[in-house]
């Protein structure tokens, strides 16, 4: 009886802080997508984002690096600010925009695609699971990155991400 009061409470605490606080997805790296998802992976891997930390390193886009104030001479993989859109989760062990840096934390919705052939959308976003919009975009994609000048979601989205291929249901 108290168990189940004291999980009911849980319960109740948990819903008032928000959903997103059930679970804490990780990060799982965009070779464990390619295992499901080979067409999309290839594709990404042809994108400039998909080698974006690359752009950290010295050398790399020297003029466009000294034209914004940079040091082109200088390593920035190590710079935290740098990081944070460089790679998917500020850090050098998940370099450049990998998957999740639009799909969100892989770890628990990843399950749910695994397991289940019927998911819904709901169900995995109810995981953590982003379905990218411009706002996804925009986290990066915003005046403070040294070198924005605009974005238009519309034209970026075919440009920039991956090919998109038919699925299995319409959202
Ligand atoms: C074990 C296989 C498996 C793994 C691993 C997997 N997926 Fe999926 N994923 C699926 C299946 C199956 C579907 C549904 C396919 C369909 O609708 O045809 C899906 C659907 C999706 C969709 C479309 C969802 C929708 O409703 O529009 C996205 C985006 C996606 N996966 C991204 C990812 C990402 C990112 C990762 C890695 C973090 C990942 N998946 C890992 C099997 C997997
Ligand atoms: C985690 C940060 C991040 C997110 C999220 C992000 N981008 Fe990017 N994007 C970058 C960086 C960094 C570059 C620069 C790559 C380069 O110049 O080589 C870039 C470059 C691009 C380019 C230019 C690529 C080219 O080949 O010229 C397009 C288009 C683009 N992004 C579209 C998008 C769209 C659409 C989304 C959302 C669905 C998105 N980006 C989300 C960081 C991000
Ligand atoms: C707010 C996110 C963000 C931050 C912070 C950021 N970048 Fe970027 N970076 C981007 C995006 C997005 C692009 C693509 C161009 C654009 O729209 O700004 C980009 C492009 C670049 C490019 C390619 C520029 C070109 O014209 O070829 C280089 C080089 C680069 N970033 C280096 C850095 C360095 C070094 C830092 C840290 C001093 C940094 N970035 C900080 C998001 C960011
Ligand atoms: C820069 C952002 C971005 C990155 C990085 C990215 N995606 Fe996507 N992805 C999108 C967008 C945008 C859509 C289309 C969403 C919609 O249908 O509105 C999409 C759609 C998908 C779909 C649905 C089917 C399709 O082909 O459109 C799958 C599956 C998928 N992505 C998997 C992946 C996997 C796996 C990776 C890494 C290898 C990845 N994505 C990297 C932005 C991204």
């Amino acid at each position: 009886m108290m168990k189940r009061i004291a999980l009911i409470m849980m319960v109740v605490t948990f819903s008032c802080v928000g959903v997103n606080n059930l679970f804490a997805a990780d990060y799982v790296g965009a070779k464990r997508c390619k295992m499901c998802h080979m067409k999309q992976f290839k594709s990404w891997r042809n994108t400039a984002m998909s080698k974006a930390f690359e752009l950290l390193k010295p050398g790399e886009r020297t003029e466009a690096k000294t034209a914004a104030g940079l040091d082109a001479g200088k390593d920035y993989t190590t710079d935290a600010v740098c990081l944070g859109c460089h790679t998917v989760n500020g850090k050098a062990d998940m370099p450049g925009v990998q998957c999740e840096a639009c799909h969100g934390a892989g770890s628990e919705y990843m399950k749910v695609m695994m397991t289940n052939r019927d998911f819904k959308l709901a169900d995995i976003e109810a995981k953590g699971f982003v379905l990218p919009n411009e706002a996804t975009c925009k986290k990066c994609h915003n005046e403070k990155s040294p070198f924005y000048k605009s974005f238009d979601f519309a034209t970026a989205k075919d440009k920039g991400t991956h090919e998109h291929f038919k699925m299995r249901k319409e959202h």
